[in-house]
């Protein structure tokens, strides 16, 4: 569905229990602004594989309600059948990508939900409750988007340039974004800035998501190539950079889009602040270190071909991993929902996200 709104929804759910999903088809902007309708489980994995729902708080929203329409079948049988359909649908959908925490953390919130209502609600209440749950989520998200802006917010100054890298923006979480948010936030008190965006390779989350959002609101905004970083950052332009995340360790290392390590370390050269926004659900405190994050691997071809077409010889050695992770030394301070967490590490982490809400 092609949309003629100007109200963009990354996300939305259609009807009752018996519902199905909206999502924006992110693979198409910023060429075009479709949804597409998700009636299975089967289509909510596919959309979050190929990159048409994406970012860390996106992925995790998209997975619950995945969840409601893996059950909607089973809701009609017996518990046992629930429950073991439960299982499979929410082991399916942990399959569709492993970087992001918050699609685990969403699945576990989805069965740890369904767990308390059994032997208390039929199936099709229980359905009704995920479908509750999802919303939930969702709504959570959008507060949480808030909140990181007006924190991050306080950490710029008027006119000053500011650099991100992939998309961590309205399309990437319900709708306002986290690094971005920042900036909405800011340019909403009255503060202006000027926006470097660097492309993002190989998809180009940057130019084709962070662009056209920064676009959207009016933001001052220059594209550049992720290798131009250096440059810009040295001629006097940069004096912030944020970016998002996509799982944070215990310790503060943080993985998020590959190229992210590498402006960290930039930044450190010139020294620029280098700021991570977060919602406490990108959060693993399971685990130590960024030694212990999953770095996804994509296909060769998002290298060897740009939309179609070849750009390298045939049979070349390819590597792609999709995430990289900074240390907790190179980040200043992490801004989330809580408030901010500076400096970055073990102690002032747990103080801050240590608690779970949910
Ligand atoms: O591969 P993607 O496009 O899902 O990667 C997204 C990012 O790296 C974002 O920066 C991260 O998920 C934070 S989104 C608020």
């Amino acid at each position: 569905m092609t949309l003629k709104t100007s109200k963009i929804e990354t996300l939305r759910w259609i009807g009752d229990e018996r519902g199905h999903l909206m999502v924006i088809d992110q693979t198409m902007l910023p060429l075009e602004l479709i949804e597409r309708k998700c009636l299975d489980v089967e289509t909510v994995w596919e959309a979050i594989k190929q990159l048409r729902v994406r970012g860390a708080p996106a992925i995790g929203i998209a997975a619950a309600y995945g969840v409601v329409l893996g059950v909607q079948r089973a809701a009609r049988g017996d518990e046992g059948a629930f429950f073991a359909r439960l299982d499979d649908v929410t082991a399916y959908l942990a399959t569709s990508r492993p970087t992001a925490v918050n699609l685990f953390w969403a699945l576990e919130r989805m069965k740890r939900h369904a767990a308390d209502l059994r032997g208390k609600t039929p199936p099709t209440g229980i359905l009704a409750a995920l479908l509750a749950e999802a919303r939930a989520i969702h709504e959570e998200d959008r507060a949480i988007c808030h909140a990181i802006g007006r924190h991050g917010a306080e950490l710029l100054k008027d006119h000053s340039g500011v650099l991100t890298h992939c998309n961590a923006g309205g399309l990437a979480t319900s709708e306002y974004g986290t690094a971005l948010s920042v900036l909405f936030t800011s340019q909403d008190q009255g503060k202006r800035h000027h926006v470097f965006v660097d492309e993002t390779r190989p998809l180009l989350q940057g130019a084709r998501l962070t662009a056209w959002e920064l676009a959207q609101r009016g933001i001052e905004a220059t594209l550049i190539c992720d290798n131009m970083a250096g440059q810009v950052m040295r001629e006097g332009k940069v004096q912030a950079v944020i970016v998002g995340a996509d799982r944070i360790a215990a310790n503060g290392d943080a993985a998020n889009k590959i190229g992210t390590y590498s402006l960290a370390v930039l930044a450190a050269a010139h020294e620029i602040p280098f700021y991570v926004a977060a919602p406490s659900t990108s959060f693993d405190l399971k685990i130590d270190s960024g030694e212990q994050i999953p770095i996804e691997q994509r296909s060769s071809e998002e290298i060897t071909h740009c939309f179609g077409q070849p750009m390298a010889p045939e049979g070349i050695g390819v590597y792609n991993p999709a995430f990289d992770v900074t240390p907790a030394r190179l980040i200043k301070a992490i801004i989330t929902e809580r408030g901010l967490i500076e400096p970055v590490g073990r102690e002032t982490i747990a103080a801050v996200v240590g608690m779970r809400s949910d």
